[in-house]
This record gives structure tokens, sequence and C-alpha cells, in this order.
């Protein structure tokens, strides 16, 4: 087997997120989220899929971390669900909901695997977004602090690796500005102040978990996508440049930077970001690393209707695609990780989602193989390799997913799991690219220091 050029103290690990795999979405007081009221609004969701019965993991946990275990895996990336902390979003914390993370995260533990807390990914409680608009209102920000107060109260003794928010764009601007994902808002102004919102809501965070979780690794997660132009044209090269900033540097910047881009600004408004004395400062303090999730590039040419923010993006012809439609372009990902240390100098780096859906099936001999998974894979693997070589800090890689799950929009329909689910029965089969990754990660070592 061709493994990866890694060093032994790379982390190899897997991603879940709450809503994508917990289920019992009823269950112990937890509250309603954004997600919920969107998958209950009809034509929204593929299928009509809900949060139920996903991978019910809130029940099966301790069987998902065994299994975890079993790949020689050494983290696990698992998000932690708002709505069951604070129901209402604010106020009343239900303790069940605690109790559940709490008992996760003994059990990673115990297990020899450390974990990756991700505090915001995506399920906003339904109340805060009809009391403040969800984050187009900057009391969110202040809500989503109190929050975080509330869990690393409780798991900063034991969770060093946390994650404030999920690629902030996709919340902005697939939820807020086109209503793809929830709330449903078609308006980019709402995205404007939705991503400002989120940084800041980040920016409070920040020094909640370094007072709460002594001696934390505190980071944020960015979806992140290197821009090309479609054609080597002026024009092209410079709907590429604009491409750049709308999905990289909107969120980069106001982080390493301390400002948005200009190009941005100038596009869309000097008043655009709803700054306020003082902000900047908060969202702009220093982190302990940067989650770079990637799945693919952008190919841009210009758009002269200027319709589209990013620009026009164009289909590769005759390039190799996932179940998703997405490319598979994997030196897009040590071009990114390459850049984004050259430009930003992040002190250190993990590829925190990176993965394929392809239309996976059960083979008579009971197993799946999934060659194209496992393909994508050991390339992306490669290209970690290549960048580390390059001087990146790159330190970990996380699989997305360790489990076949809800994909938001898509529904049940598209399988990224490295294990197989059978909805119907909970039935977890690991792939053959599980099976692949699971050598590839190595035996089982003891966890490092942490
Ligand atoms: C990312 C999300 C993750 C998953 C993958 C396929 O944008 O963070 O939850 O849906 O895409």
């Amino acid at each position: 087997m061709a493994s990866p050029d890694l060093p032994a103290d790379f982390l190899w690990g897997a991603a879940t997120a709450s809503f994508q795999i917990e289920g019992a979405t009823h269950a112990d007081g937890r509250g309603e989220s954004i997600w919920d009221r969107f998958c209950a609004t009809p034509g929204k969701v593929k299928n009509g899929d809900m949060g139920d019965p996903a991978c019910d993991h809130y029940h099966r946990y301790a069987q998902d971390v065994a299994l975890i275990k079993r790949l020689n895996l050494r983290a696990y990336r698992f998000s932690i669900a708002w709505p069951r902390i604070l129901p209402e979003g604010t106020g009343t914390v239900n303790a069940a909901g605690l109790d559940f993370y709490d008992r996760l995260v003994d059990e990673v533990l115990g297990a020899g695997i450390r974990p990756f807390a991700t505090l915001y990914h995506w399920d906003l409680p339904q109340t805060v977004q009809d009391r403040w608009g969800g984050w187009t209102g900057r009391e969110t920000a202040e809500a989503f602090a109190a929050y975080v107060d509330v869990v690393s109260q409780r798991l900063g003794d034991r969770v060093k690796d946390w994650i404030t928010l999920n690629e902030p764009w996709c919340s902005a601007w697939l939820g807020y500005g086109w209503g793809v994902h929830a709330p449903g808002l078609r308006d980019p102004n709402a995205a404007l102040q939705a991503t400002h919102h989120l940084l800041l809501g980040h920016g409070h965070a920040v020094p909640i978990l370094r007072r709460n979780s002594t001696a934390a690794r505190v980071g944020i997660t960015l979806n992140l996508s290197p821009a090309h132009p479609a054609t080597d044209s002026a024009e092209d090269r410079a709907a590429a440049g604009t491409a750049d900033g709308f999905s990289n540097r909107q969120y980069l910047d106001p982080l390493y930077k301390g400002s948005y881009p200009s190009d941005l600004t100038a596009q869309f408004g000097d008043d655009a970001f709803p700054v306020q004395p003082g902000d900047m400062d908060l969202i702009g303090a220093p982190l302990d690393f940067l989650g770079v999730n990637y799945y693919m590039r952008g190919v841009v040419k210009a758009d002269p209707t200027g319709r589209n923010p990013g620009g026009e993006h164009v289909r590769v012809e005759g390039a190799e695609r996932t179940a998703m439609d997405w490319e598979v372009y994997p030196d897009g990902l040590r071009e990114l990780l390459e850049r984004v240390h050259r430009d930003y100098a992040p002190s250190a780096l993990y590829v925190t989602e990176n993965g394929a859906a392809y239309d996976d099936v059960v083979a008579p001999d009971g197993r799946v193989h999934d060659e194209g998974r496992r393909a994508y894979l050991e390339s992306h693997l490669a290209a970690c390799a290549h960048a580390r070589a390059a001087g990146v800090p790159l330190r970990g890689y996380f699989s997305w997913s360790l489990l076949d799950n809800f994909e938001w929009a898509e529904g049940y329909s598209k399988r990224f799991g490295i294990v197989y689910v059978d909805y119907a029965t909970q039935e977890r089969i690991v792939k053959d690219s599980g099976a692949w990754y699971a050598e590839a990660a190595g035996p089982p070592r003891a966890l490092p220091p942490v």
C-alpha cells in the first residue's frame, strides 16, 4: 500500500457534526434548531429528509467511539449542539444535554483518542433566529459567547482542542445569502451581517475558552478554495481575484490581518460589514491553529452582469467528479495550504475536513468497495505530505466523514463516510476506504502528550 509520507506524530482523525449524526432531535429536552425548522419546510431538503434518525449517534456513541479506535485514529472532531445545551438559546441550561457531551468526551478519552470539539456546526437554536434574526443580529454573537462559557466550564478540563465555528462562509452565504441552507434567507446584506456577527461570536469565544480550559488550543475552521481563472485573459484573472476575496480573504483577513479586504468593501460598500469599535481587535486575537476544510477549487470567469459576488464558476470538462458533482483536484489542497502559510502564517494548521461522496452500495460479499473514495483520500493525503515538505506546519488530517450522515440540503442521499450506515438497521460497515485509512494511519499509538 502506498502510504503517504507523513511523520509519526501526524494526527490522523475523522470528523462529524451533531445535526448530521446524532438524531434524537426530541430527546432529553433538546430545543428546536434552524435545521429542524428548515427540514420541516417543504421543498428545502431532498426527499423531505429530517435530522432523525441520522446515525442515532446520540444513543450509539459508545459503539461509534469504539469504531474510531478500531480505525486506528487518534483524534475525533465532533460538534456540540447548542440547542441541547440551551434549548431556548440563552438562559436555562439543560443538564441532560451537557451530560451527553460529558459522557462522549469521557468515552473518547478513555479510548485514547484526542477530542476536537466544534462549538458551532450550524444548528443554531430556532429561538435565537426568531428573536434576533439569527446571525444577522449582534445579540447572537453575545448569546454564542454565553453558550461557549457554559460548555467550556463543564468540558474544559478534558477537551483541550476547541474549534469555535465551522465554515462561517457557509453559515452566512448558504444560509442567509442564497437560501439553500437554514435559515433559508436570500439577502446578500443579511449574509454580510451574518459574516461579521459570526466572526464577532468567534472573537468573544476565544478568551472565554482560554479562561475555562487551561492550556487550551483554540482555532476556527474555514472552508477555503483556491480560485483559478478559466482562461488567461485579464478579465478572468480579475474574476479569480474577486472570487478569492469572496471565498477566502473575507474570513482570513479579519482573523489574521485585522480588517476586511478592501476589494470586498469596495464591492459591497464600506459599511457592508456592521463593524463597531473594538470588534476587529476581538476578531483578530491570536489563535493556536487554523482548521482548513477543503473539497474543491473554483474555476472562475468574468461575470459581466456582476450578479455573482464570487465570479461565475465554470465546469472543467473531462475532470473527474464525485457524486456531489465536485471536481476531484488534490493539488488544490497543497496549493491552498502553502498559500495560507505564506500569506497568513498560522502557527499550526489542520485539515479539519476533506472527503468525497460516492454512490456506495453494499456488495454481495457484504462489503463496500469504494475505490473512488480510497483513491481520493490517498491523493489528498499525498497533497498534505507535499505541503509539509514545503514547510507548512500541518499537524493533522480529519477525514470527512467518519459515518455516512445527513448531508444538509442533500439529506441522506449523499454518502461521505469511510463507514457505511444502513439507516434502517443502523448497522455500520467499514468501507474499503476506511480499512485503507486505518492501515495508513498505522497501528494505534499512545496518545501524544497534550
Ligand atoms: C462541509 C460541511 C460538512 C459536510 C461537508 C460535505 O461544508 O462542513 O458538514 O457537509 O461539507
